[in-house]
């Protein structure tokens, strides 16, 4: 684990330890705790070159409690306005001697290409990369279904919304898969349905009903206009929450205890109503703490390979 792009490429005894580790902090009396300090030296770059809030602070959050140093790199005041390229920006951090670069980028395939231009034992990690990858979300999400869940081969995942253009929802079906998970259903209008080449194991829904229906877990997702070639809205935000929007009744037709994650941005009214985003099935504030614990722990696995 010297880099992190694609959750695929981690097996389950990763992630299982990824998850105990993450709950280890979790369970701290001051959580995000502070005394294991196994990245002091160290250097951590947020390179963040789409929008970010969570992904972004959780990062930074994750690496001060670990004792690293932390760069944010505001890409619209860097010298990457003047037409400096991420590669050369990138090797001109590690010549700084920065060790970790958590990076968001919109194109796909950047990743791979940044990791093979590296000169040192620097590390990169995935922030969410073009509409592919989000690993690091997927793990969270993953560890927030383990601390509601008995097992992933026995729960239902519903996810809800803008699934072709959600690098989210690509992350959490690599997680679930090599998780064991067995039953998937994605509910999307033709529009927003993926290519089921990557989802192989889950069914798609046009119908919200229908595909809640015995849900354990729903994950209702943003419509994300800003990758959306020539965006024509064939539905208005109200239509949409019409036939696409999370609400207290429609709820019921899951299992009795489910759970509502979102990864945020929340909008409000369109994906999903206040009363479900602040309701008691609602884990989406707890997600963002467990982000935190698991980019932590993502950090400190990785760290502690180093030192072997
Ligand atoms: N879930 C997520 O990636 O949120 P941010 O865009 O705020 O980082």
């Amino acid at each position: 684990m010297k880099h992190l792009l694609y959750l695929k490429e981690l097996n389950q005894s990763t992630i299982s330890k990824l998850l105990a580790k993450a709950e280890t902090f979790l369970s701290s009396k001051n959580f995000p705790p502070q005394e294991d300090k196994n990245l002091q030296g160290i250097t951590l770059a947020n390179l963040f070159l789409e929008p970010s809030t969570r992904t972004r602070s959780s990062f930074q959050i994750a690496a001060k409690r670990l004792g690293a140093d932390v760069l944010n790199i505001d890409d619209q005041h860097s010298s990457r306005v003047k037409g400096e390229s991420i590669i050369d920006t990138i090797q001109t951090l590690e010549a700084m001697g920065v060790n970790y670069f958590v990076i968001r980028h919109k194109e796909r395939g950047i990743l791979s290409k940044i990791v093979a231009s590296l000169d040192s034992d620097s590390h990169v990690i995935n922030g969410g990369e073009s509409v592919d990858s989000h690993p690091t979300q997927g793990l969270l999400d993953l560890l927030t279904i383990k601390k509601h869940k008995k097992g992933f081969d026995q729960i239902k995942v519903s996810i809800v919304g803008d699934i072709k253009h959600s690098r989210v929802a690509r992350s959490l079906a690599e997680g679930l898969t090599i998780m064991a998970g067995k039953k998937l259903a994605l509910i999307a209008p033709e529009e927003f349905k993926p290519n089921m080449e990557f989802y192989p194991k889950a069914e798609h829904y046009k119908n919200l009903d229908q595909g809640l229906v015995n849900a354990d877990v729903v994950v209702a997702l943003r419509v994300q206009k800003e990758r959306i070639e020539n965006l024509t809205e064939t539905m208005s935000p109200d239509d949409y929450f019409e036939k696409y929007g999370l609400t207290k009744k429609r709820l019921q037709l899951c299992n009795e205890d489910v759970i509502v994650m979102h990864p945020g941005p929340v909008n409000r009214g369109v994906e999903i109503s206040d009363e479900v985003a602040d309701g008691a099935n609602s884990v989406i504030r707890e997600q963002v703490t467990n982000g935190i614990a698991i980019r932590m722990a993502l950090l400190s696995m990785m760290q502690a390979e180093v030192m072997k």
